[in-house]
């Protein structure tokens, strides 16, 4: 038995731990700098037994259950997941074992570096176009002109999707994602409906890729295409990966860009070293990744058979909470961790998750931040927040940046 397991029921934990371990809105967390409550938490509580399990806040502690085989992401009894709008398991995040090991064989390589690469000039351009509406009047609310709507149109070019199904999609996905309702179980049964209208847009898409022969290069006819064991995909099995990949892809990289942005635009001597060497880019995208994860923690685990963690007992149907955000202040993993450098070395961090469900769209995600963030400040030449605006951050599933109100100078 580890000693630092610490050992508290549901009414005994203080507000903190409630709103990072059960998701409740307890206002103790900082949404804007939410890293020194977090570095508290990983120091005073890095392993939490309570009422329904156990959570983990170290890297070592996270990393080994993102590995661990008797861990499991679908909840066993219910067969799906709640909180996604699906009455099924999505693919491939809800399955494990042989099956989900498939599924990864089949999806990685359309997201594999040398084939993403194919999309960047299709991005910057788009991404010229989503600055063109706003560059001439020297200010923009950010997330809603550039961090909302340029991964939708960059997603919707990928998919297959028309152009008109983008406003579609984003609301269903925040309307899954961000549902009202005082219990789980309330917030679920609106989200289930939302994602069976969703489901009906992306089967009418399936039929138009079928009857156009299935042969095109966008991703409803690549799946069309596929076969697992020999048998062709089923319709199901085709909106269990669509669906997934619109909950996954749009929101995460929003919430990264607007990150991203928001820390540049409060931190000017930072962001004036960007403007002055954009190839610092990619590690300012690395960096502000580790520092902000914008997607805090995984869905929950649960746990099939009495084992351990690194050392952590847990008993078979035992909820496994991961937070990937507290790993990456971890300071047995990163030299001054609560400090944002661009030049860090081993940079190893988890923002993308760790593990057999470690992010499929990583690298996607990063030629689209790297695209967005490289147009961006080739065309101002210094942005800052608007004195007369108000920025909101938000910690939910993911974290972002929701109300950035910027001035801008152009080059
Ligand atoms: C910066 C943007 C992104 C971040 C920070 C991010 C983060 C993550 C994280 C933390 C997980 C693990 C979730 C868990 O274990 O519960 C995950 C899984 C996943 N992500 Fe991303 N993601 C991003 C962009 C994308 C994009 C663009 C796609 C495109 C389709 C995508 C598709 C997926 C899929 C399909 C999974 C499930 C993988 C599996 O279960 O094997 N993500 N992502």
């Amino acid at each position: 038995m580890r000693d630092d397991v610490v050992e508290i029921s549901y009414e005994e934990m203080d507000d903190l731990l409630k709103s990072l371990i059960v998701y409740e809105g307890t206002g103790a967390l900082d949404q804007q700098c939410p890293m020194s409550d977090l570095g508290r938490v990983l120091s005073e509580t890095p392993v939490v037994r309570w009422d329904m399990g156990v959570g983990l806040f170290s890297m070592a502690d996270v990393v080994a259950a993102g590995n661990h085989p008797a861990l499991v992401s679908t909840h066993p009894e219910l067969g799906r997941t709640p909180g996604m709008g699906s009455r099924e398991p999505l693919i491939p995040l809800h399955l494990d074992g042989d099956i989900h090991r498939k599924y990864r064989r089949l999806i990685d390589p359309i997201f594999a570096p040398r084939r993403v690469v194919a999309y960047e000039e299709g991005f910057r351009r788009l991404a010229d176009e989503t600055i063109d509406e706003f560059i001439a009047d020297g200010r923009v609310e950010f997330y809603e002109h550039f961090a909302v709507p340029l991964p939708s149109k960059m997603f919707m070019q990928i998919f297959g999707a028309e152009e008109a199904d983008r406003e579609f999609f984003i609301s269903c996905k925040n309307d899954i994602l961000f549902t009202v309702g005082t219990t789980m179980e309330e917030r679920d049964a609106v989200g289930v409906e939302v994602g069976d209208r969703m489901r009906a847009r992306l089967q009418e898409l399936i039929d138009k890729g079928r009857a156009g022969g299935g042969q095109g290069d966008d991703l409803i006819d690549t799946f069309l295409r596929w076969e697992v064991d020999g048998e062709s995909l089923t319709d199901d099995d085709i909106l269990n990966i669509m669906h997934l990949f619109v909950i996954a892809g749009l929101d995460t990289v929003t919430s990264s860009i607007s990150l991203i942005v928001g820390w540049l635009a409060h931190n000017p001597e930072q962001r004036r070293e960007v403007l002055k060497d954009p190839s610092m880019i990619p590690a300012v995208i690395e960096e502000l990744l580790r520092f902000e994860s914008p997607v805090p923690s995984g869905g929950p685990r649960w746990a099939i058979e009495d084992t351990e963690i690194n050392g952590v007992p847990v008993k078979v149907g035992d909820m496994i909470y991961l937070c990937w955000a507290s790993a990456n202040l971890d300071p047995e993993s990163f030299e001054d961790p609560q400090e944002v450098r661009f030049d860090r070395e081993h940079n190893r961090h988890i923002a993308f998750a760790a593990g057999r469900h470690r992010c499929l769209g990583s690298h996607l995600a990063r030629l689209e931040l790297r695209v967005a963030l490289e147009q961006w400040h080739s065309r101002v030449s210094d942005y800052w927040v608007d004195p007369e605006g108000n920025p909101e951050y938000v910690y939910n599933g993911v974290r972002g940046a929701e109300v950035m109100p910027l001035r801008f100078t152009t080059r």
